[in-house]
Protein backbone atom coordinates (compact mmCIF):
# COMPACT_ATOMS: atom_id res chain seq x y z
CA UNK A 1 0.00 0.00 0.00
CA UNK A 2 1.26 3.57 -1.10
CA UNK A 3 -0.03 6.97 -0.32
CA UNK A 4 -1.15 7.99 3.04
CA UNK A 5 0.10 5.21 5.00
CA UNK A 6 3.56 6.57 5.77
CA UNK A 7 1.28 9.82 6.87
CA UNK A 8 0.64 10.51 10.42
CA UNK A 9 -1.99 13.46 9.73
CA UNK A 10 -3.76 13.44 7.16
CA UNK A 11 -4.29 16.22 4.38
CA UNK A 12 -7.68 17.99 4.79
CA UNK A 13 -9.21 20.26 1.93
CA UNK A 14 -12.07 21.40 3.33
CA UNK A 15 -14.20 18.32 5.20
CA UNK A 16 -12.57 15.67 2.59
CA UNK A 17 -9.48 14.57 2.78
CA UNK A 18 -6.79 14.64 -0.17
CA UNK A 19 -5.51 11.25 -1.30
CA UNK A 20 -2.68 12.06 -3.72
CA UNK A 21 -2.92 14.02 -7.23
CA UNK A 22 -4.87 12.67 -9.98
CA UNK A 23 -1.29 12.07 -11.41
CA UNK A 24 0.06 9.47 -9.14
CA UNK A 25 -2.72 7.21 -9.86
CA UNK A 26 -1.21 4.81 -12.46
CA UNK A 27 -3.50 2.80 -14.78
CA UNK A 28 -4.01 -0.20 -12.38
CA UNK A 29 -4.97 2.18 -9.74
CA UNK A 30 -3.39 3.27 -6.68
CA UNK A 31 -3.84 1.75 -2.98
CA UNK A 32 -4.48 3.55 0.57
CA UNK A 33 -4.46 2.70 3.92
CA UNK A 34 -6.66 5.42 5.70
CA UNK A 35 -6.05 6.19 9.26
CA UNK A 36 -7.80 8.26 11.72
CA UNK A 37 -11.39 7.90 10.29
CA UNK A 38 -13.26 6.43 12.89
CA UNK A 39 -13.04 9.47 15.59
CA UNK A 40 -14.19 6.68 18.30
CA UNK A 41 -11.49 4.06 16.73
CA UNK A 42 -8.71 6.09 16.32
CA UNK A 43 -6.20 2.61 15.71
CA UNK A 44 -8.36 1.80 12.92
CA UNK A 45 -7.43 1.46 9.46
CA UNK A 46 -9.44 1.12 6.66
CA UNK A 47 -8.17 -0.42 2.79
CA UNK A 48 -8.83 1.78 -0.10
CA UNK A 49 -7.97 1.69 -3.74
CA UNK A 50 -8.58 4.21 -6.77
CA UNK A 51 -9.23 3.56 -9.99
CA UNK A 52 -9.10 5.30 -12.62
CA UNK A 53 -11.91 5.19 -15.71
CA UNK A 54 -11.82 7.55 -18.53
CA UNK A 55 -11.49 10.82 -17.14
CA UNK A 56 -13.33 9.83 -13.91
CA UNK A 57 -12.03 7.89 -10.84
CA UNK A 58 -13.81 5.85 -8.43
CA UNK A 59 -12.86 5.09 -4.82
CA UNK A 60 -13.60 1.77 -3.32
CA UNK A 61 -12.88 -0.15 -0.18
CA UNK A 62 -10.08 -3.02 -0.45
CA UNK A 63 -12.00 -5.86 0.08
CA UNK A 64 -13.34 -8.67 -1.85
CA UNK A 65 -17.35 -9.51 -1.18
CA UNK A 66 -16.09 -13.26 -1.58
CA UNK A 67 -13.76 -13.94 1.67
CA UNK A 68 -12.77 -10.16 2.89
CA UNK A 69 -9.41 -10.09 1.85
CA UNK A 70 -7.73 -7.79 0.14
CA UNK A 71 -7.52 -7.77 -3.90
CA UNK A 72 -4.58 -6.56 -5.51
CA UNK A 73 -1.42 -9.25 -5.89
CA UNK A 74 0.78 -6.86 -5.40
CA UNK A 75 1.20 -2.83 -4.51
CA UNK A 76 -1.16 -0.54 -7.23
CA UNK A 77 -2.17 -3.31 -9.21
CA UNK A 78 -6.12 -3.58 -9.49
CA UNK A 79 -7.12 -4.22 -13.03
CA UNK A 80 -7.14 -7.53 -15.10
CA UNK A 81 -4.26 -7.67 -17.68
CA UNK A 82 -6.57 -6.02 -20.08
CA UNK A 83 -7.00 -3.17 -17.72
CA UNK A 84 -10.91 -3.64 -17.82
CA UNK A 85 -12.38 -4.74 -15.26
CA UNK A 86 -11.19 -4.99 -11.24
CA UNK A 87 -9.88 -8.12 -10.33
CA UNK A 88 -9.06 -10.05 -7.29
CA UNK A 89 -5.94 -11.73 -7.17
CA UNK A 90 -6.95 -14.98 -5.08
CA UNK A 91 -9.79 -16.72 -6.52
CA UNK A 92 -10.04 -14.18 -9.67
CA UNK A 93 -13.37 -12.65 -9.58
CA UNK A 94 -13.29 -9.56 -11.94
CA UNK A 95 -15.83 -6.86 -10.73
CA UNK A 96 -17.01 -3.42 -13.21
CA UNK A 97 -15.15 -0.29 -12.32
CA UNK A 98 -18.00 2.21 -12.70
CA UNK A 99 -20.07 0.47 -9.80
CA UNK A 100 -18.17 -2.60 -8.63
CA UNK A 101 -20.16 -5.04 -9.40
CA UNK A 102 -19.12 -8.43 -9.83
CA UNK A 103 -19.14 -10.02 -13.07
CA UNK A 104 -17.05 -13.63 -12.97
CA UNK A 105 -15.77 -15.57 -9.98
CA UNK A 106 -17.27 -16.81 -6.83
CA UNK A 107 -18.76 -13.45 -6.04
CA UNK A 108 -20.72 -12.87 -9.28
CA UNK A 109 -23.97 -10.66 -8.40
CA UNK A 110 -22.08 -9.02 -5.27
CA UNK A 111 -20.45 -5.73 -5.43
CA UNK A 112 -17.32 -4.10 -4.48
CA UNK A 113 -18.27 -0.76 -1.22
CA UNK A 114 -17.78 2.39 -3.82
CA UNK A 115 -16.87 5.28 -1.42
CA UNK A 116 -17.39 8.78 -2.71
CA UNK A 117 -14.29 10.82 -4.31
CA UNK A 118 -14.26 13.98 -6.60
CA UNK A 119 -11.61 15.22 -7.96
CA UNK A 120 -10.74 19.31 -7.65
CA UNK A 121 -9.62 21.43 -9.42
CA UNK A 122 -6.00 21.28 -8.89
CA UNK A 123 -6.41 17.69 -9.89
CA UNK A 124 -6.27 16.35 -6.29
CA UNK A 125 -8.24 13.32 -5.65
CA UNK A 126 -10.48 14.43 -2.46
CA UNK A 127 -12.02 11.28 -0.15
CA UNK A 128 -15.52 12.13 1.87
CA UNK A 129 -18.86 13.05 0.57
S1 LIG B 1 -11.25 -13.68 -2.15
FE1 LIG B 1 -11.66 -12.51 -3.96
S2 LIG B 1 -12.38 -13.98 -5.36
FE2 LIG B 1 -12.05 -15.12 -3.54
Amino acid sequence: MTGETDSDAPVMRGNRRALCHIDEVGEAGKGFTLRRIFKDKPDAVMPVFLIPDGADIHCYMNMCPHQGITLEMKPDTFLDVERELIQCSTHGAKFRKNDGYCTKGPCVGRSLTKLPVMIDDDGMVLFGA
